[in-house]
This record gives structure tokens, sequence and C-alpha cells, in this order.
């Protein structure tokens, strides 16, 4: 389970600090399914489920994927494109020899964008997993229509072996096509959002394919949601839920995931989306951002210390790094780094990360932890669950329906009657 240390925020709560009771109730409402959105709180079951049903097809379909193609294009946007990519480049972000190579499309239309990815496929052997649970989305459907004519030029009537699409269970253009198509399938499940989607198929399958023990992930994750359902104050997910919401009430408007080790961007991309979408409605929400140190510490760093403080800072840990790397001693000192030699980089990285927080916590940004042992398998699981579950309670606590996104259909709409789509007004 993650730990969550909320004492570099403490000096900043205000009323009683952090209302437990409220995250109580929240966390209540959730598991009992009493709440707004109810009908999408699939995904703390999730991890278990897929162990039953689609997890064996999942990991024999990436096996196939493996064994014959260098490549697989991913098509798909917001919650069913990154799980998947914030997992990967947190796990395997370097293909190792053998490994098949997993590119993203269909995040956006960008002519240029698309045109690189074609030309990394050169003439690979490739093969494509399109996910849409709604199997609407412009986006994924442009890029997919794409890539479905290479494959065609490419393999013939063969094409349609290449082709697995995720999708719902029942509905959708993509799943009459695929039905039509004999393409393999996957499901969305019915009761779980995009962004809740990660460890569906939408997330595993590209995991597998990129070599990441799925099985490992998904046998943490069971663990861990049963863990993360303690009805208590030293629950992590109630922490850092009430936590944030003290904090925004306060004025603290903006919260900074920040993390030192660069392969967790993409995680950070992932968690924007859960809690951007999630929160962000009504006419409130804390606006999530995320920072990458100690890079930032040189760009951003500046706002952070002495800008507007309506900021929180929320630091993801990890005790201990996966490689030791020592400072070379130099005997003429030239570089005067001696005082260094023979000291490990990771330990010398989390010293870091304690001066730049108490440096942030006394410039006046509150500062939380959170924090899980090592960056793998475990770890990833750990997060994921318990960013979900602390989402669906602070959303809660916040009176919002953390699980519908009606604010994305206004472009979708203006969209649709620019480009002239036939019926749109
Ligand atoms: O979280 C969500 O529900 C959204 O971000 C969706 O994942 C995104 O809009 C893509 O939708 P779809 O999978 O229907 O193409």
């Amino acid at each position: 389970m993650v730990k969550v240390d909320l004492s570099g925020a403490k000096a900043f709560f205000t009323g009683n600090g952090p209302d437990y009771s409220a995250a109580e109730a929240a966390h209540k409402v959730l598991a009992e399914r009493s709440g707004a959105g109810a009908d999408f709180l699939g995904w703390p079951e999730l991890p278990a489920k897929i162990r039953e049903t689609e997890l064996d097809r999942i990991v024999a379909a990436a096996e196939k994927i493996r064994s014959r193609s260098s490549v697989l294009v991913v098509i798909g946007i917001g919650g069913s494109y990154l799980g998947a990519k914030g997992a990967i480049e947190f796990l395997r972000p370097n293909p190792g020899p053998g490994d098949t190579r997993v590119l993203f499309a269909g995040n956006g239309v960008n002519p240029d964008y698309l045109y690189d990815i074609i030309g990394q496929l050169a003439d690979r052997d490739f093969d494509v997993n399109v996910i849409s649970k709604s199997g609407t989305t412009l986006e994924p459907a442009v890029s997919f229509r794409i890539f479905r004519d290479i494959l065609s030029a490419k393999y013939g009537d063969e094409a349609n072996d290449h082709i697995f699409a995720t999708t719902d269970a029942k509905r959708g253009v993509l799943k009459s096509l695929a039905d039509a198509n004999g393409w393999e399938s996957f499901v969305v499940p019915d009761d779980v959002g995009g962004r809740y989607s990660v460890f569906s198929a939408v997330g595993l399958l590209p995991m597998a394919v990129a070599g990441i023990d799925v099985r490992k992930v998904i046998d943490c994750a069971v663990k861990e949601f049963k863990a993360l359902d303690e009805r208590s104050e030293s629950n992590p997910a109630w922490q850092y839920a009430a936590a944030r919401q003290n904090l925004y009430a306060s004025g603290k408007k903006v919260e900074l995931l920040a993390c030192f080790d660069p392969k967790f961007r993409w995680m950070a991309e992932w968690w924007k989306q859960l809690y951007g979408e999630s929160e962000g409605k009504d006419k409130i929400g804390i606006f999530p951002a995320s920072v990458e140190f100690t890079a930032d510490l040189h760009s951003m760093g500046q706002y952070i210390q002495d800008g507007e403080r309506i900021l929180m800072e929320t630091v993801v840990r990890f005790d201990e790094c996966m490689t030791f790397m020592e400072v070379p001693f130099v005997s003429s000192n030239a570089d005067g780094l001696n005082y260094l030699a023979g000291r490990d980089l990771g330990e010398i990285g989390r010293v870091i990360e304690d001066a730049v927080m108490e440096a942030h916590i006394s410039g006046g940004v509150p500062c939380m932890t959170v924090s899980v042992k090592k960056r793998n398998e475990e770890g990833l699981a750990s997060l994921v669950c318990f960013f979900e579950l602390a989402c669906g309670i602070s959303g809660y606590m916040s009176g919002v329906n953390p699980f519908n996104q009606p604010g994305v259909e206004a472009y979708k709409k203006n969209m649709f009657r620019m480009l002239g789509k036939p019926g749109a007004v």
C-alpha cells in the first residue's frame, strides 16, 4: 500500500484539519454505490474480475503480437490510451531486443504526427489495437481508417487478423465493425469509465505487448483494492482526499503532482486526466498540474517558490531506485565534488527531495508525499489503485459526480457542426 505523509501540509490546514468523517461518508457512498455516477463504479472489482474473465486471452493475444510483429500501434484517446502509455513509460520505456514497440496514435488528428508513426513502421510487421469504449470518438476513428488502409495494402485478406478491438461488449460502431470483420475483441466493461479502465484490456493488452508482467500487476491490484477498503483514518486514500479538499477550501486551487523520476512523466498525464475529468465540474475543482524534478526546478521552480500562493504540491516518492550508481572519486577534485564521492545517486536524490520540499513549504506551498517502495509492477498497482480510490472519495467530498464528463461534449458538438457531420447542429 502507498504511504501518505501530510506533515508538510499540516501548517496550512484550516478549521479542524482534514475532515475524515466526510472522507468516511464519501467512501461509504462509493462502496455502496449509492451516489451520483453509481453506474460507473465497477473499477474497484475490475482486477479480480479481469483475472477471471479476459486476462488469459489478453496475455495470449499479446504473445501472438510479440511473436510476429515488431510494432503494435495503439489507437485511442483520453482514458483509452493514457493508462497504457503511463504504465509502459513507467515500467518499460525502452524496448529490449525482441520486444515489440508500442506506438500510440489517434490521440489527435495532426497529420505530421501520424506521418511520423507511419514512417516508423517502414516495412516492419505490425498489429493494431483500436480502443474506444463508445466506438464513435472522431480522433481514433479517423486514425483507424488510415491504419486499416495500410494494413489492407500490406496484408491483403490477412489484414483482419492484425486488428484487435477493445470496445463496448454490445454497442457501438467499433463493436459492429469487429463482429462483421472477425477482429479479436476485448471489452471495456459497462460500469467502468475510460479514465478508470487501465486494469481492463484497455491498459493490459498494450502493457503485455510491451513486455510488462500484467499478471503480477493484476495480482497486486487485487490485494491493493482490498487493503484500501479499510475504513479508518489510516487509510491513505482518506488522508490524501481529505487533505487536498481542506487545502482547496483555503485557496490552494492548483495541485502540482511532482516526481523526481522522469519515468513517472506519463503517469502524471494519466493522473491529470483522472483528477481533472473527475473533479473539474459545476464550476469548482482543484486544477491538476504536474512537474518533473529536478528538471522543472530550473524552469517552474521560480513560480513554485515565489509566485501566487495558490499551489499545493503532492510529491510521488520511491523508497528505493532500481539502479545503484555512485559518484566517482577524483583525486584532483577540480570540480569540488569529492564531498559526494562514493555516495549513491539515489541517496543523493532523496536528500534533494527533502531539500526541495523544505524550501517549498517555507515558501508557502503545502507539500504532501505519496510513496511506494519501488518503481516496479507492485508500485504501479499501488499507485493506480490509490489514486483511483482517492479520486472517487475526493470527488464525492467536493459534491460533484466524479464519474461523468459532461464538459467534454461542448467541443465535440461545435466540431461536428463545423466539420459538416450530417445531422449535427
Ligand atoms: O475518461 C473518459 O471517459 C474519456 O477520457 C474517454 O476515455 C475518451 O473520451 C475516449 O472515449 P472512447 O473510449 O469512447 O473513445
